[in-house]
């Protein structure tokens, strides 16, 4: 069923409430979504969406799965905060599996992935501080680390940093994919190198497995924290636990946020020995981050993915969808390249994919428009290959009839 083209009274007033009262940070999509199920959106008026989108990566067990609802009901009743100054039987447990599932040996749990990045860059801060100078960090161009200031200083894309300028000193961008251009950024004075092994905002990139080893190596030689940014493309997203392990690395840190709680803010540090144990009592902190029900939600979603064997699933359909796209690209010349592994897909196009990403909308079909021209794909784990075909002829439909506007 098509989305609207007009708006009903109540959709309006909700619309009119945000654009009066809220500080405009998105330009929202034309859309007021009430509930979920599975890999479906549901709007006020009860027409349906397929969720190609996830809420950008986090819903990775779609809407309203009947386990995470179950824990959220029982584990409210008990306790949904209790403060970081007790102990709870959940964090624990969750710092455990995540330090076995990365090979790591100990977690922070945070709310956000930005966070997670700030406390993450604060440990490379610690751990650097006996030698003079060393704070650098080298990131790459086009990456996206988070919008604080930390992360922000450390994300590289102009049109993200240049209003908030002076940001945290120290950082550099070294070109993607290019060992050389690394190797010259990278010197005794680099406390942290951060990396997505396949970046997601920036419009699904993935770094040569090559390129992440040149950078242990270049983090061992000089004594720098290596770090993966594992937010958008971890726990799953590719058919691995983390998008880096195919490449045999072994990094100091992982951060990771969006699918982990299922919906929760949470995110989480984690990190090998002697690097973890930097961040001593007192120096780092957070009231909400790892709270029972968080963390009890995230036991339940690696749970699932254990038990449902998601990561084979992912692979799976992500190969389907993966041959879908190339077929899309056989009929449709204005398909550039097709990037991306698992479930984390894009289509580059030759011109501005927003208008597009809005026409899917109205069509039922909710993608994102990255950089420009790019269209982005992080459907929900549980997605089925019925699923994928079915948004995939919305697409075709779509790509048959769209005439971009002509740039000027
Ligand atoms: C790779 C990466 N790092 C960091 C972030 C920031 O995470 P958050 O929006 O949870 O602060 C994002 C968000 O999209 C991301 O994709």
């Amino acid at each position: 069923m098509a989305a609207p083209t007009s708006f009903t009274a109540r959709e309006v007033e909700i619309q009119e409430l945000e654009n009066n009262y809220l500080i405009p940070t998105y330009a929202r999509y034309p859309l007021v979504i009430d509930h979920g199920r599975g890999c479906w959106v549901y709007d006020l008026e009860g027409r349906r969406y397929l969720d190609f989108l996830s809420g950008l990566g986090v819903n990775a067990l779609g809407h309203a799965h009947p386990r995470i609802v179950k824990v959220i009901r029982e584990q409210a009743a008990r306790a949904i905060h209790v403060s970081n100054l007790y102990y709870h039987p959940y964090q624990g447990r969750l710092a455990h599996k995540l330090s076995r599932l990365a090979d790591m040996d100990r977690a922070f749990l945070c709310n956000s992935g930005t966070e997670a990045i700030e406390g993450a860059l604060k440990i490379a801060r610690l751990y650097s501080q006996e030698a003079k100078d060393k704070f650098h960090v080298v990131a790459l161009e086009n990456s996206f680390h988070g919008r604080t200031l930390g992360a922000l200083s450390a994300t590289g894309q102009a049109k993200y940093r240049t209003p908030f300028e002076p940001l945290v000193p120290g950082a550099a961008f070294a070109r993607f994919n290019d060992i050389e251009d690394l190797r010259a950024k990278v010197n005794e004075q680099t406390s942290a190198i951060l990396l997505e092994a396949i970046q997601g905002e920036g419009g699904i990139f993935e770094l040569d497995a090559d390129y992440l080893r040149a950078a242990e190596e270049l983090a061992r030689r000089c004594n720098a924290v290596l770090i993966f940014d594992e937010i958008q493309c971890g726990l799953g997203r590719t058919g691995e636990y983390f998008a880096f392990q195919r490449s045999g690395v072994k990094p100091d840190i992982v951060v990771t946020s969006k699918p982990l709680a299922a919906g929760l803010p949470l995110g989480a540090i984690i990190a090998r020995e002697p690097v973890a144990s930097a961040l001593t009592a007192g120096m780092h902190g957070t009231t909400f981050g790892g709270g029972p029900l968080a963390c009890r939600v995230a036991l339940e979603f690696l749970d699932i993915l254990e038990q449902e064997h998601l990561l084979e699933h992912v692979q799976r359909v992500g190969a389907h969808m993966r041959a879908c796209l190339e077929d899309l690209k056989d009929h449709f010349h204005f398909i550039k390249t097709i990037r991306g592994r698992g479930l984390m897909l894009a289509l580059d196009l030759e011109f501005p994919s927003r208008p597009l990403m809005l026409e899917a909308l109205h069509a039922g079909l909710l993608i994102n428009s990255t950089h420009d021209t790019v269209l982005r794909f992080l459907p929900p784990f549980i997605i089925r290959e019925e699923e994928v075909d079915r948004g995939i002829r919305i697409l075709r439909k779509l790509f048959a009839s769209y005439k971009p506007a002509p740039q000027v």
